[in-house]
């Protein structure tokens, strides 16, 4: 069976796709630095495959160490990059960290899958890519619009760098994998999101907010063109998204493209505002949630929400799971992990 080089394997949603890759029979070599997660998630995914991946704790910015890895499995056949800096706020901050990690860690693993010879690549992308799109759904084809943060620009420049080497690399084929909002966690409940510090994210802070983690819950603007006026998001059920990932490497491995550089979103195609969220929370798990709206969140879009047409046909992939059932797998894993966990 193939072998697979996840970067970021460690990581949210790279975990959630380890897991997918190994039951599905594919050998998994995984690369992380642990800046963004943590060691014990491998005992997660051992728990739930009974078998071990590979692991490489490598910086991905230190290209010696990545040609070493790529020495030691010399039968990597292709490669899942999830590994980057996320965070839309601290990409503010710090642009520069955001730019040498996430632009660097991408030209090292291009670098080596030229010298040896590694003719797949998954690219985690990001529906930031459309900004505040000019109508609703999103396809592929609406247009990129300036990024509102570096984190986002990270993502545009990565998918031009892609190109740009495609067209020195006709034997090389990239699928780019567009994520709307990834939730929710493994219904095993023995991997999932783990935020560091107090969470830039809703559901987890939802989850933290409904675990006494968290006394309140902000809700960031009610005064948006949106049916309750919160702000609307495609909240995709992370072990959907996982798949789909396996379903990219299968088209990849058996040569299936349509062009070398393929772009697909990956969303339910389903919008729910923060309002609504909150009510299919409490919903789904019992838990209240006690919540004010503030202020509007500096940089984000009023709605986005996914076509998701052309990846249903084109991958013959769905996202399957309803928003209740992701909910309520979020706060299976919160209860799971809170007591381990410091999150002050
Ligand atoms: P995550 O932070 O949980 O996982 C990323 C992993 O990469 C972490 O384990 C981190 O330690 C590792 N990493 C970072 N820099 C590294 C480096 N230089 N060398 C080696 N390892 C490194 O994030 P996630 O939510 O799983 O996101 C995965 C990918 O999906 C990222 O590229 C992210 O930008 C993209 N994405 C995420 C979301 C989301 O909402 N979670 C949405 C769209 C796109
Ligand atoms: N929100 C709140 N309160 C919170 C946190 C979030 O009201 O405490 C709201 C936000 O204002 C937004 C919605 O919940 O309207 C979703 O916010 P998230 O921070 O969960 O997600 P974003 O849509 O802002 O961004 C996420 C990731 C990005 C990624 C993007 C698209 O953080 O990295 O999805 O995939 F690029």
């Amino acid at each position: 069976m193939s072998k697979i080089l996840v970067t970021g394997g460690t990581g949210y949603i790279g975990s959630h796709t380890v897991v997918e890759l190994m039951e599905e029979g594919f050998e998994v070599v995984i690369i992380d630095n642990l800046s963004n997660s943590e060691l014990e998630v491998l005992d997660g995914i051992t728990a739930i495959t009974g078998k071990e991946p590979h692991f490489e704790k490598v910086d991905l910015r230190d290209r010696e160490l990545v040609i070493k890895v790529f020495e030691k499995h010399p039968d990597i056949q292709s490669i899942i990059h999830f590994a980057a800096f996320k965070a839309v706020g601290e990409s503010v901050d710090k642009p520069l960290a955001y730019y040498e990690n996430n632009l660097l860690s991408l030209i090292h693993l291009l670098e080596a899958m030229k010298q040896f010879k590694i003719a797949h690549l998954v690219f985690s992308s990001s529906c930031t890519v459309y900004g505040e799109p000019d109508s609703l759904p999103v396809d592929e084809s609406a247009p990129i619009k300036k990024a509102n943060s570096p984190y986002g620009n990270t993502k545009q420049i990565c998918e031009e760098i892609l190109q740009d080497t495609l067209e020195s690399s006709p034997e090389l084929g990239v699928i780019s994998l567009r994520y709307f909002n990834p939730i929710g966690a493994h219904p095993s409940s023995k991997i999932g999101e783990l935020p560091i510090g107090v969470p830039n994210n809703l559901v987890p802070f939802v989850t933290q907010t409904a675990a006494g983690i968290r006394e309140r819950l902000n809700v960031f603007g009610d005064n948006y063109n949106t049916p309750d006026g919160s702000a609307v998001r495609d909240y995709i059920n992370v072990v959907d998204l996982a798949r789909a990932h396996i379903v990219a490497i299968r088209r990849l491995l058996a040569n299936k493209q349509k062009t070398a550089f393929e772009v697909f979103n990956l969303g339910t195609g389903k919008g729910y505002s923060v309002l609504e969220i909150i009510h299919a929370f409490e919903k789904a798990t019992g838990q209240k949630i006690n919540f004010k709206v503030v202020d509007r969140r500096e940089g984000d879009v009023e709605q986005v929400y996914a076509d998701t047409a052309y990846a249903n046909r084109e991958l013959g992939w769905k996202a399957e799971k309803g928003i209740e059932e992701t909910l309520l797998s979020a706060w299976n894993w919160e209860k799971n992990t809170r007591s381990k966990k410091n999150r002050s």
